[in-house]
C-alpha cells in the first residue's frame, strides 16, 4: 500500500509503520540531493508554518527554519517570553488559534500529553520538536546517518549507553523496534525505560524481527555495537540538583577510547548534540567547579575522533524535518 502521511501529526514513532518510517528515511535523502546540488525545491509555497519552543534549541529550531524556507514557506518562531502561551493562555487554546493561521504547528515543551492534546485541538499537523517522553523528529535524522554509514538498517547493533530512559533513549528504543534492529539500553536499573514502553516495543519486534536488551555492564553493552549512542546526563527540564546523583551512577557509561575499542571494528559514534564534551561550556564549567569533571557523557577524543558522525548527524535534522513536513503538509 502506497504511504500517505498527509494531514497526519508526527507525535511519536509508535504512531507510524515501518513502511511509513523508510518512507521518510528516503524522502529525506531526496531533499538532501535537492539541496546539495542546489535544486529549488519551493514544493509549498503559500503555506505557512509557526515554531513553538518552551525549552531552548539550535538545532531544532534552526531545522525547521530551514527547511521551512527551502519549501517556500512562511515561518513564525514563538518562544513563552514573547507571546501569550502558558502564561495567559493555555497551549490548547493556542493551538486553536494558530490552527486558524498556519498550516503546520511545530512544539518543543515537557509533556507528551500535552503535545497529543494539541494535535488533536490545532486542526492542522502538528510536529513533536521535544518532550520530556521522546524526541521523534531526531530518529529520522538518526537513522539517515546511520543508514548513509552502513548502507542498511535491519540488523545492526545499536547501543544507547547513559540515561536509558530518556526522551532520546525512548525513541531509539522504539525507532531501533520498528526497523528490526538489535537495540541495547546500557545503564544503570534506576535509569532504564518503563516497563510499558519495553512492552510496547518487545511486541513490535515480534514483527520486525529486533530485539532489545537491558545491560549493567558498560563493557557488555558495547560489544559488537556497530552504533555507540549516548546524550547528556541532565537533560531539560530536570532540576540541576541531580547532576551530582546522575554523575554518580553514570561516570561508569561514560563513551571514551577504551569503551569504543569494545565495539564493532567498524562501529561509529552518535549524539543528538549539545554535547558536555568539554570545558567550552557554561554548564561545563559549573559542574568542573563542582565536581572536578573536564568531560561527561563523551571524551572529546571519541567526539573528536574519526568514528564520530555527530555533525552528519546534525545536518541530517535539516534534510529530515524537511520531509517530515512535506509529507504531512503536501
Ligand atoms: N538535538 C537537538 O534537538 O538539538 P537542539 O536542542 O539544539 O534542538
Ligand atoms: N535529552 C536531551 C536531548 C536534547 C536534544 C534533553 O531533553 O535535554
Amino acid at each position: 500500500m502506497p504511504v500517505n502521511l498527509q494531514g497526519k501529526s508526527f507525535l511519536k514513532l509508535l504512531d507510524f509503520s515501518t513502511a511509513e518510517i523508510q518512507y521518510l528515511i528516503r524522502l529525506s535523502k531526496q531533499f538532501k540531493n535537492l539541496k546539495l546540488s542546489r535544486t529549488p525545491h519551493r514544493y509549498l509555497e503559500g503555506k505557512n508554518i509557526v515554531l513553538l519552543f518552551e525549552k531552548t534549541s539550535t538545532r531544532t529550531r534552526c531545522s525547521f527554519e530551514v527547511a521551512g524556507m527551502d519549501l517556500g514557506m512562511g515561518v513564525t518562531y514563538l518562544d513563552p517570553g514573547s507571546s501569550q502561551m502558558g502564561k495567559k493562555e493555555s497551549i490548547e487554546d493556542t493551538a486553536r488559534v494558530l490552527g486558524r493561521f498556519y498550516d503546520g504547528i511545530e512544539y518543543r515543551g515537557f509533556s507528551q500529553t500535552l503535545v497529543e492534546e494539541m494535535a488533536e485541538k490545532a486542526g492542522v499537523p502538528v510536529w513533536n520538536g521535544l518532550t520530556d517522553a521522546f524526541h521523534p523528529t531526531q530518529m529520522i535524522a538518526d537513522m539517515l546517518t546511520v543508514e548513509e554509514n552502513f548502507g542498511y538498517l535491519k540488523g545492526l547493533n545499536f547501543t544507547f549507553m547513559g540515561d536509558a530512559r530518556n526522551n532520546v533513549a525512548n525513541s531509539l528504543m522504539v525507532v531501533c523496534a520498528k526497523l528490526g534492529m538489535h537495540f541495547t539500553a546500557c545503564g544503570p536499573k534506576k535509569l532504564m525505560p518503563e516497563e510499558d514502553l519495553i512492552k510496547k516495543c518487545q511486541k513490535i519486534c515480534q514483527e520486525t524481527q529486533g530485539t532489545l536488551r537491558f545491560v549493567e555492564d558498560p563493557n557488555e553493552g558495547v560489544k559488537n555495537a556497530h552504533v555507540v549512542y549516548t546524550d547528556i546526563w541532565v537533560s531539560m527540564g530536570e532540576p540541576s540538583s541531580v547532576w551530582g546523583e546522575r554523575i554518580k551512577l553514570l561516570a561508569p557509561y561514560q563513551v571514551n577510547k577504551p569503551l569504543m575499542q569494545q565495539a564493532a571494528n567498524d562501529a561509529i559514534f552518535m549524539h543528538c548534540l549539545p554535547s558536555f564534551h568539554d570545558l567550552e561550556t557554561e554548564v561545563g564549567q559549573q559542574i568542573h567547579e563542582k565536581f572536578g569533571l573536564t568531560e561527561m557523557e563523551v571524551s572529546d577524543e571519541v567526539f573528536e575522533s574519526s568514528q564520530s558522525k555527530v555533525f552528519d548527524e546534525a545536518e541530517n535534522r535539516m534534510h529530515t524535518i524537511k520531509a517530515i513536513m512535506y509529507a504531512t503538509l503536501k
